[in-house]
């Protein structure tokens, strides 16, 4: 299993690749806001656990298993910042938010929070309920 660090980088990477076509040192730094040296350690290591193939000159190729885990990791971000808007979390917090839990929620909890979400969007009522509370409770 990836440690949480890892998966930040083989998120972005995944990200990186998906929008852009190819991930350099430069951009893995500037999306996580680290120095490139840090990247180039990472990448090192991401390497050698076979997540991807690094060449120095070449750039980098997530292997199948670091596309796999890469797709996860974003199918699991996505989720939760779904998670936070259909609780009511204001936009601008949300982003912030899913970072800092993503990595600490087991599978179980992640499954579970897709069925409340389901719960939630599949009765418009409740949503309005929902909403209702929100304001309710707002600051
Ligand atoms: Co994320």
């Amino acid at each position: 299993m990836p440690t949480p660090s890892m998966e930040d980088y083989i998120e972005q990477i995944y990200l990186l690749i998906d929008t852009k076509g190819y991930a350099r040192v430069s951009d893995i730094a500037d999306a996580l806001s680290v120095h490139p040296s840090s990247v180039t350690k990472m990448v090192q290591k991401l390497d050698k656990d076979e997540y991807l193939v690094y060449e120095r000159y070449r750039g980098l190729v997530l292997t199948l298993k670091g596309q796999r885990v890469g797709q996860r990791l974003v199918a699991r971000h996505d989720l939760l910042e779904r998670f936070l808007s259909v609780m009511g979390v204001k936009e601008e917090n949300i982003y912030n938010d899913v970072e800092g839990i993503e990595h600490h929620l087991s599978w179980d909890s992640i499954n579970r929070i897709a069925d409340l979400i389901e719960f939630f969007e599949e009765d418009p009522a409740r949503m309005a309920e929902l909403k209702e509370i929100n304001e309710r409770n707002k600051e």
